[in-house]
Formats: structure tokens, C-alpha cells, sequence
């Protein structure tokens, strides 16, 4: 029998908000957060923490898996962005620089047609979800965020790729002037623009997201505005954040970290609590703001959403 069963971020249909409403990121929307905010674990959030007035609309997470949410001082103080610093309380003070006023997204390659527009057109396309997802990092810390954003299925969809493209590409934005520690050059901590890749069935996936906000408010800066990448059964560095070129391939792109060490780092990145870091155990983790650590899950608790995509592959040797 052919059981079909709930993804884990699975919204009802009578939960759907009718527009996908994204106003210019300058105006704040008086919509006051009852309007907009309504699931439980989200208002007990607010009410505890200091969390900006959301001015999105979205369709909620029910959060069937009852995840326990990090607050939004934690998902935006402790912040890996090497564009500004390798100090991840450091990022936060230094990501006014990124300016996301007529950010433009490129989307080119195996294309019926390529194209460039505005992020905020871009956004409009969509209507918007939230999705609470666990957040691993590859460093062995973790956090649960209510991302808000659409799939990147959603986005393949409308940049109609040609059927020999098996890759998408993800690249930030390059210009040194919003970017500190890109103008360092050949010194910088990695090599820019910062590049992420995924295999075209892992982006076609319903979990493969695009995130313009977080806790129902537009994407602090720190955290990747205006468009980041969230592959939540994937280590963080996968996660590009400030995207502006996407584009698809035959080849598999080669990602920031895998050029920068593939011993340690690999295209595909799957969490994997069987599968070592060369020089840390993966088995376990730190949430953020807990003190005692946890089991890490196979692909983060995916497992049923993602391990077909992985069947017959050695995943020791595809790091
Ligand atoms: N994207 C860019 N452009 N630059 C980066 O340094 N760091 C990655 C990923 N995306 C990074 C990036 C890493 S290592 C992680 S763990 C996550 O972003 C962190 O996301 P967060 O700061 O929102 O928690």
C-alpha cells in the first residue's frame, strides 16, 4: 500500500494565507504581530524575546515535530559570515555595510532564458512559507530558526532550466565595499565570491529553501538579506548567504569550502553522525543556549524527506 505521509514542515491548506504579501524592505508594515503571527511556539517566542515586528505574510509551520525554536538574539548574534569576520559574535556589529537596496539576482546558464531582477520582484513571485528547521553547523553547534522564504523548487520553476542542467549554483554578491574581507584578496579567509552548489533532485527537493526572513520580519543582515539558501538536512556552510547569481550547470560547481580544503570538506556535506570531520567527531552537537550537548540525527532528522536522493552512494567517501 502507498501510505502517504507528512513531510515534517507540512502546512494545512486551511492555514493559507491567500497573498504572499512582500512590501518594499524600507516600509514596515503596521499589520501588528496577531495578524501575521499566530502559531503558539511563535508568540511564546516574541513575548520572551526581542523580536522586531514581523512584516511578513507567510503560511505558517505547524511544528508538528514540536522543535524547540532558538530566539532570535541567538540565530543573530552568533553568526558565521566570512565576508565581514571570522568572529562570530563579531558579525553582527559589522554587517551595516551590506547594503540590499536594488539588489539584483542573476539567473543564467542552462536556461530557456536568462534574466536579472530586483530581489524584491523576485520575492513577490512567491508566496511566501515559514519553515522551522534544525540548523546544523559543520563546527558541531546547531540551532532551530523559523525561516521565512519559498522553495527552491519554486524558483527552478521560473527560471526554466534546459533539461541537460544537473547542477544549480548559488554565488553572493562580490563588491568589497559592503564586503570587508573580500577586498583582502588572496589574504582573504576564503576565496571569493562565496559559491554553493546543490545537485538539481537535492534543490527540486520540498525542503530546499530560500530564506528572505526569519521569525516573520525580513533576514537581518548578519544573516544573509536579502536572500540566503537553507538546506537543513546539509551542514550550515552550505547555506550561501547575500545571493545574487544563480545558475545551472552540466558539471557539479565547486563549492568555497571544497576549494578551499577538500579533505575536510566536500560537495554534498549531508550531516552525518557516522562520518567524522577529519579532525572532530560529528556525533554529537551543541545547541545554541543549551549547555549539555545532543545526539546528532542522520541528515538532521530528514532522513525520511532525503535518503532516497543518497541510495548507493558511500557516503564516506562523498564528504
Ligand atoms: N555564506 C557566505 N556568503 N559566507 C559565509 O561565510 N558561512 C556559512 C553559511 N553561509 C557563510 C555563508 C556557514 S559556515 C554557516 S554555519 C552559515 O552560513 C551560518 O549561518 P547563520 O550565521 O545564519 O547561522
Amino acid at each position: 500500500m502507498n501510505i502517504i505521509k507528512k513531510p515534517s514542515w507540512n502546512i494545512s491548506e486551511n492555514e493559507v494565507t491567500p497573498e504572499a504579501l512582500f512590501n518594499s524592505r524600507r516600509t514596515f508594515l503596521k499589520l501588528g504581530a496577531a495578524a501575521l503571527v499566530t502559531s503558539g511556539a511563535l508568540i511564546e517566542a516574541l513575548a520572551k524575546d526581542n523580536i522586531p515586528v514581523p512584516n511578513l505574510k507567510y503560511l505558517k509551520d505547524k511544528n508538528i515535530n514540536n522543535l524547540d525554536l532558538n530566539t532570535y538574539e541567538q540565530i543573530t548574534t552568533y553568526n558565521n559570515f566570512y565576508e565581514f569576520t571570522t568572529s562570530k559574535g563579531g558579525v553582527k556589529d559589522l554587517a551595516h555595510t551590506l547594503d540590499t537596496n536594488n539588489w539584483e539576482v542573476e539567473i543564467s546558464g542552462l536556461v530557456e532564458k536568462p534574466f536579472t531582477i530586483d530581489v524584491n520582484d523576485l520575492i513577490k513571485k512567491f508566496t511566501l512559507e515559514e519553515r522551522i528547521y534544525r540548523f546544523r553547523c559543520v563546527e558541531g553547534w546547531s540551532m532551530v530558526v523559523p525561516w521565512n522564504g519559498f522553495t527552491v523548487a519554486d524558483l527552478i520553476k521560473l527560471a526554466k532550466p534546459l533539461s541537460k542542467a544537473k547542477y544549480i549554483r548559488f554565488e553572493t554578491k562580490y563588491d568589497d565595499d559592503m564586503f570587508p574581507d573580500q577586498r583582502r584578496g588572496v589574504f582573504g579567509a576564503v576565496d571569493y565570491p562565496y559559491v554553493e552548489g546543490l545537485r538539481m533532485d537535492e534543490a527540486m527537493n520540498d525542503l530546499s529553501f530560500l530564506a528572505v526572513g526569519l521569525y516573520g520580519s525580513i533576514l537581518p543582515k548578519q544573516n544573509g538579506a536579502p536572500l540566503r539558501l537553507v538546506v537543513p538536512w546539509k551542514y550550515g556552510f552550505k547555506s550561501i548567504k547575500s545571493i545574487s547569481k544563480i545558475s545551472f550547470h552540466e558539471e557539479e560547481p565547486l563549492n568555497t569550502w571544497q576549494k578551499s580544503n577538500s579533505r575536510e570538506y566536500g560537495f554534498y556535506a549531508n550531516v552525518n553522525p557516522n562520518v567524522d570531520h577529519p579532525r572532530w567527531s560529528q556525533k554529537r552537537e551543541r545547541v545554541l543556549g543549551k549547555f549539555l550537548k545532543q545526539r546528532t540525527l542522520m541528515f538532521n532528522g530528514y532522513e525520511k524527506e532525503v535518503g532516497h536522493l543518497y541510495n548507493g552512494m558511500d557516503l564516506r567517501k562523498y564528504i
